[in-house]
């Protein structure tokens, strides 16, 4: 029965990039689509500031500050494969959504700034990735600006994320230096012509290493004996490559290029393409379910509000994890307990959202939302009764005491508050032991605190006061049976609960976190909570 499916399954590849911003994230993209042809020109999925929100401008803020908050996925052919590739907000503000559609992706590629290494926000991410151990692939960028130590680079991947790495192929020169690469497996070197920016690749000359005339003909003397004497310490220092070891992210391969002027980005597309995994079962209440192996199921990762201002709708975004989506077919909401038709399925690409008949595992389909799906639901089909795995909460940054000016608006004030929380876009907390009277708000990017003050006075009337609160660190208990009255903590720590009463703990500073579970024995704190 599946037979007539697990090819349109197999074919696909699902990924999200991470990055920090300006590593070239949204210039890496684009030239994928090129190749895939998705596109003519690249610079069409972000230009500028200006049309940089020209996408999914569905709240004023994002026009305001020309950013965009949204995700999207991208889909595109590309020799046979059938891509999505998972979008996350490039802004610094991020938010718990660019978390989460990490849970939908089943690899990763890691886009690095030459000259910068590890940025703060790639490691955030790649903390994700490492709880999901999928694999993750990184690309160098920026090779044609004076980059670091190549070897120095791999070091601080190594040291900082503390994953081992292997150099697929290995840059010739940096800046204006910057001659092409090294293919490592062909034992040969690729050059490039210099192409003009948002143009495909011009044209490459494969030269073997064997052939040290031709070589030094096409990159000189000088990075000639560079090369060779690079291969030679290559060879006797990094990490052999191992497949399985990358396919559970033990082993992330390592890419250099640059996007801007297209220096090894299909070579990396190709190499990445062929390593990274078809569809991944998940884990879900009976066991793995097998993308091929069974009909449709999917769970909601992510619910994006009022994408239509003027009917405040909501689309929730799914990840089909087996067999194949038809429109016309009838599925159960697991957690609703209740059989119905998805309304409107779309995919929402970059510019444009296109109603679906159909889909496969793997990829992505966003549905509207009467306000009745939560994140981690799961949908299948209406025989069964299966239920993945959750989605873990990510530990908010940033904490603000919020209060409505206006105290007979109390009653719009909880639910605007509840319901923003309910969607995932911001955590609620209370003070330990006392009601609802004190509201904390947690969020992963400070951002999240515009967009709810400005969604609960132009959605729900009410004007708030945020009071920042100094915490950065929040963890959940994970002993069940712990006495909070008896938690020796540092004096600035914080004993709050989140609106199950489950007790959560913040902190100030990491070494006061180090310090409580010194001073408690037995004490287990997380950075990811459950819903
Ligand atoms: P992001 O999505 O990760 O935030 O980064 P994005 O692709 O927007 O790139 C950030 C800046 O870095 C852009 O410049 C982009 O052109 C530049 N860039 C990306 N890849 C490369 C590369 O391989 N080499 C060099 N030299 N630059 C690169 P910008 O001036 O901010 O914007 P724009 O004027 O180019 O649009």
């Amino acid at each position: 029965m599946a037979a007539n499916y697990a090819d349109e399954i197999n074919r696909r590849r699902t990924f999200a990039i991470i990055s920090h911003p300006d590593a070239g994230k949204t210039t890496l993209t684009e030239k994928f689509l090129l190749y895939g042809g998705a596109i003519n020109l690249a610079g069409s999925v972000k230009g500028k500031a200006t049309a940089r929100h020209a996408v999914s401008d569905w709240m004023e803020i994002e026009k305001e500050r020309g950013i965009s908050v949204t995700s999207s996925v991208l889909q595109f052919e590309y020799d046979g494969f059938c891509i999505n590739i998972l979008d996350t907000p490039g802004h610094q503000d991020f938010s718990e959504d660019t978390y989460r559609t990490l849970m939908a992706a089943d690899s990763a590629v890691m886009v690095i700034d030459a000259s910068k290494g590890v940025e703060a926000q790639t490691r955030k991410l790649f903390k994700v990735c490492v709880m999901r151990k999928i694999p993750i692939f990184t690309f160098i960028n920026k090779m044609d600006r004076d980059a670091n130590d190549t070897f120095e680079l791999l070091d601080e991947i190594e040291k900082e994320l503390g994953i081992a790495t292997c150099p697929v192929n290995w840059p010739i020169g940096s800046g204006k230096s910057f001659k092409g690469v090294y293919d490592r497996n062909k034992e040969a070197v690729y050059t490039f012509s210099d192409t003009e920016k948002g143009t495909k690749e011009g044209e490459t000359t494969e030269v073997s290493v064997a052939e040290r005339d031709k070589l030094v003909a096409i990159i000189g003397d000088e990075a000639a004996d560079k090369l060779y004497d690079e291969i030679e310490l290559l060879d006797g220092a990094s990490a052999e490559f191992d497949l399985d070891a990358v396919r559970s992210g033990d082993l992330t391969p390592v890419f250099f290029g640059s996007a801007l002027t297209n220096f090894g980005v299909e070579i990396f597309l190709k190499h990445f393409l062929e390593m990274t995994t078809t569809p991944l079962a998940r884990k879900a209440d009976i066991g793995l379910i097998d993308p091929v192996e069974n009909e449709f199921s999917a769970f909601v990762f992510k619910i994006q509000a009022n994408m239509n201002k003027a009917h405040r709708d909501r689309i929730a975004f799914m990840r089909i994890c087996s067999g194949k989506f038809d429109a016309s077919q009838e599925v159960r909401h697991v957690q609703g307990n209740k059989v119905m038709r998805l309304s409107q399925p779309q995919q929402i690409m970059a510019d444009e959202r296109k109603i679906l008949s159909e889909a496969y595992a793997g990829d992505i389909i966003g549905v509207f939302d009467p306000g009745i799906f939560s994140i981690g639901d799961t949908v299948c089909m209406p025989k069964e009764k299966i239920q993945y795995e959750g989605i873990p909460t990510f530990a908010p940054e940033h904490f603000a005491r919020v209060r409505q000016i206006d105290t007979m608006k109390r009653k719009q004030f909880i639910k605007g508050v509840s319901q923003i929380a309910q969607e995932g876009a911001i955590q609620i907390f209370q003070e330990f032991n006392t009601g609802m009277e004190e509201i904390i708000v947690g969020v992963v990017g400070v951002l999240q605190f515009d967009v709810l003050k400005y969604r609960l006075e132009n959605e729900y009337n009410v004007e708030i006061r945020l009071e920042p609160l100094p915490y950065e660190h929040i963890r959940w208990i994970e002993n069940k049976d712990i006495d909070l009255n008896k938690l020796t903590g540092t004096s600035d720590m914080k004993k709050i609960q989140d609106l199950k009463g489950n007790p959560l703990l913040l902190f100030v500073n990491s070494w006061s976190v180090g310090m409580t579970l010194e001073r408690n024995e037995g004490l287990v704190l997380s950075e990811f909570g459950r819903n």
